[in-house]
Parts: structure tokens; C-alpha cells; sequence
């Protein structure tokens, strides 16, 4: 069973994804590491995000360089939204991640293009999201416990940009697809927005 989990920053979608592979004891690929992985490396390799040689060229990132913590950090975020609009660079993570979902038994991924172009063809599609504010109230929490200096407003604005980038542009935008099952986590606790996965799935899912 492949299930394809899509959805905007800070959603909760990473938190369903993992919940989703240890219930049906399935492997998971958090696709937006490898477009962190490609922002990370276009700035360690002191290029431009913007200009798509120097994003491509990134795509050849070293596989030691998805352990590097710095690639959970806002700003690597950013990054990784500047390099996903090439669609050059789309293209060149494309093969990896539907070889992973290719896995005998099948495979969790999250991201934001799962649905509508790695697997178009996954038995389950979940888009998962929430307000603005509250993804930015999850992210600034997190955000605290982890010792970083970021206002409120700073991080609301920042998943403001990055919805606007990751939903208007040409190559793969954000969308959930006619297929796919919505599933709004604005007050759900994780573990209920874990347990209404689980039940969509469940729908979903081919009987054996
Ligand atoms: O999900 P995460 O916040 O780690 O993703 C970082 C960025 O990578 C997103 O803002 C998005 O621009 C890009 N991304 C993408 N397609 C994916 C996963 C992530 O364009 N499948």
C-alpha cells in the first residue's frame, strides 16, 4: 500500500506520516529533507537558490548531508522553497523518491507533490492542513524548546511566504488533489489528527 501524504508547512503532515508507517509497519521518506538537502548545499557551495544551474548542480548533495541538524532549521526551509521551483531540480529528486515508493509492500511519503506527481497512482492521498495560525503557534513552540530566538508574527510570516512559493508556482504546486482526503488539524491534538488518519486510511485501504 502506498500512502501519499501532501499538505503546507507545519501542518502536521510529517507527525501523521511517521504515525501512519509505524501502524502499518511500512518505510517513510520526508521528501522536503531532500529539497532542504539541495538548499543546504547550494549554500554551502556559496551559490544562488534563485538560479537554477547553481539549484541543479546542488541535487548531487552528499547522503551524509541529510544527518546535518542544520537542515531542519527555518532558514534551510526557505532555502528549500527558493530551490523547489526549478523544475530542473524537481526532475533530477523525481526517480529517487518513486523508486522509494516502488518498495515491495509499498511505502509512506510526505511532501507536497506526492499525490498529484510522484504516485499519482497511491491507494490513499491525504492532504493535511491548518490556519496560518495555527501552524505558527506549532511552529513557534517548537521553535522555543529548541532554544531559537523567533517572535510569533516572524514565523507567521514566514508560512505566509512559503504557502504563497510552494502554492503559486508553475512547476508542482501545492494542491490537493480530487482524490485526495482533506483533513484540516487546526484543533486536532496530534494523536487525534493521528487517529483520523488512521480511519481514512482504514476507508482506503484494499481489503485482503
Ligand atoms: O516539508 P518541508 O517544510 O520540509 O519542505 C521544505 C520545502 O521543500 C517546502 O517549502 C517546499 O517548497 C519544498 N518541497 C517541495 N516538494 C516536496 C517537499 C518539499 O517542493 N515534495
Amino acid at each position: 500500500m502506498i500512502i501519499a501524504v501532501d499538505g503546507p508547512t507545519a501542518s502536521g503532515k510529517g507527525t501523521i506520516a511517521k504515525a501512519l508507517a509505524a501502524h502499518y509497519g511500512l518505510p517513510h521518506l520526508d521528501t522536503g529533507l531532500l529539497y532542504r538537502a539541495v538548499g543546504r548545499q547550494v549554500q554551502l557551495a556559496g551559490g544562488d537558490p534563485d538560479h537554477a544551474d547553481d539549484a541543479l548542480a546542488a541535487t548531487d548533495f552528499a547522503e551524509t548531508l541529510l544527518a546535518d541538524p542544520e537542515l531542519r532549521s527555518e532558514a534551510t526551509g526557505g532555502l528549500a522553497s527558493r530551490v523547489s521551483v526549478h523544475p530542473a531540480v524537481r526532475a533530477a529528486l523525481l526517480e529517487r523518491q518513486r523508486a522509494f515508493a516502488g518498495q515491495p509492500g509499498g511505502a509512506v511519503l510526505d511532501g507536497r507533490d506526492i499525490g498529484s506527481v510522484i504516485v499519482p497512482e497511491a491507494q490513499v492521498k491525504l492532504f493535511v492542513t491548518a490556519s496560518v495560525e495555527a501552524r505558527a503557534e506549532r511552529r513557534f513552540r517548537e521553535m522555543q524548546s529548541a532554544g531559537r530566538a523567533v517572535t510569533l508574527e516572524e514565523i507567521a510570516a514566514d508560512i505566509t511566504r512559503r504557502d504563497a512559493r510552494d502554492a503559486g508556482r508553475d512547476a508542482a504546486p501545492l494542491i490537493a488533489v480530487a482524490d485526495a482526503h482533506v483533513l484540516d488539524t487546526s484543533t486536532m491534538s496530534p494523536q487525534e489528527a493521528i487517529s483520523a488518519a488512521i480511519a481514512v486510511v482504514e476507508d482506503c485501504r484494499p481489503q485482503a
